[in-house]
């Protein structure tokens, strides 16, 4: 009789193999990228000669995955962040069935192309499966499944998943209040601290950030989150960094100084600071000029993150304006990122690689 766990180890094994091949196929078939960059013209290639980190957010390789894609992002970003696979709804579907085919598939093609793994995300008040949703779990039951949750997660990739983002987007846009959201009314305030000790149970060794959007430079929103990640640490959380996404537009563009003295307050209270979902929609069709414009918005935001020291790197929420969720979210925007939908390096690309090797 094989027992739950058995059955577990016994059909991830078999997934997981499947995904694994679905990669190693995928790359081995992958011909050269539309443009063969290579040398100091590539995003991963200028990052490191400023000792930074440029990353992407990437779905997990499937056999229909264009091969292109991947030899693309193999060569121009030294870091991954699942995009999807890491979430809650994706990886742990149903209270006793977790599913890491996703996301080891990511994650062996980051350690295939010697790149760091971002996970995303481990507590978020979306992406929430319905058993958790409809659970009317109490309090306690609640904290038990989220530690045996981030235990399970963090546990499966501990020492292929360098940074963890343990609590995604947990601010009130408005007020910058904590969220009344699922897990502060379950469990309370308190789910942050708890959240971030079973991660740093689960694998010492990991980075952990608290990540959030609408705070890029100095606001309330920002000085809010400096407060709470401040007062949390002070407290014993084991939170060493905080992720700024920057998902911008060209409607609001911010200064790179504006951007700087922000992160810099962060930096400043001892955190490591990265820009993790950077993105800049345009209006489309696009109009003369703007992709020109876009690229002065990712030149910024590079020079604000060179500028500060504990600035360790920064990743664009996607690679090709092929792929991201901008269109679906954002009617009458979308192009937002550095590659357009063929593949081909935009001014943007340019941008930023100028912006690392000024
Ligand atoms: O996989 C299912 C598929 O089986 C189903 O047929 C389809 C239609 O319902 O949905 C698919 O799941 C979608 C998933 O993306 C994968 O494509 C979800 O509905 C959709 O909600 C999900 O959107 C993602 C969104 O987060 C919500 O999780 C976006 O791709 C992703 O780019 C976006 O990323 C977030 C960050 O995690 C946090 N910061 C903001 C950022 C943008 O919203």
């Amino acid at each position: 009789m094989t027992t739950r766990r058995g059955r577990y180890t016994a059909a991830v094994a078999v997934v997981g193999v499947f995904a694994l091949a679905a990669v190693v196929l995928g790359l081995a078939m992958a011909p050269s990228t539309p443009r063969e960059s290579s040398g100091s013209d590539t995003l991963r290639a200028a990052a490191r000669r400023r000792r930074r980190s440029v990353g992407t957010a990437l779905a997990a390789p499937t056999a229909n995955t264009d091969p292109r894609e991947l030899a693309l992002v193999a060569n121009e970003y030294s870091s991954v962040t699942p995009e999807n696979a890491m979430k809650w709804s994706s990886i742990h579907p149903e209270r006793d069935r977790y599913d890491f085919a996703p996301a080891d598939a990511i994650v062996a093609f980051a350690a295939a192309h010697d790149m760091t793994v971002r996970g995303h995300t481990l507590t978020w008040y979306r992406s929430i499966p319905a058993w958790l949703a409809d659970g009317h779990f109490d309090r306690e039951q609640l904290i038990a499944i989220l530690r045996d949750h981030i235990n399970t997660v963090v546990g499966h990739f501990r020492g292929r998943v360098q940074q963890w983002d343990v609590v995604n987007e947990p601010l009130d846009p408005a007020s910058g209040n904590l969220r009344d959201d699922f897990w502060s009314r379950g469990i309370g305030p308190d789910y942050l601290a708890l959240a971030f000790r079973f991660a740093h149970e689960a694998d010492p060794n990991a980075q952990l950030f608290v990540n959030e959007f609408g705070t890029d430079t100095v606001n309330r929103k920002s000085t809010a989150l400096l407060h709470e990640v401040t007062a949390l640490r002070a407290k014993g959380a084991p939170i060493d960094g905080v992720g700024f996404q920057m998902h911008r537009t060209l409607d609001r563009v911010e200064s790179r100084a504006a951007i700087e003295t922000n992160l810099a307050r962060f930096a400043d209270a001892g955190l490591r600071i990265w820009v993790t979902e950077l993105d800049v929609a345009v209006p489309v069709p696009v109009a003369p000029g703007a992709l020109d414009r876009q690229a002065r918005v990712y030149g910024d935001v590079i020079a604000a993150c060179l500028a500060v020291d504990r600035c360790d790197g920064v990743t664009t929420w996607g690679f090709t304006d092929r792929h991201s969720w901008i269109p679906a979210a954002r009617p009458g925007l979308g192009a937002g990122l550095p590659f357009d939908a063929r593949l081909r390096p935009k001014p943007a690309q340019a941008a930023m690689v100028g912006a690392f090797l000024a």
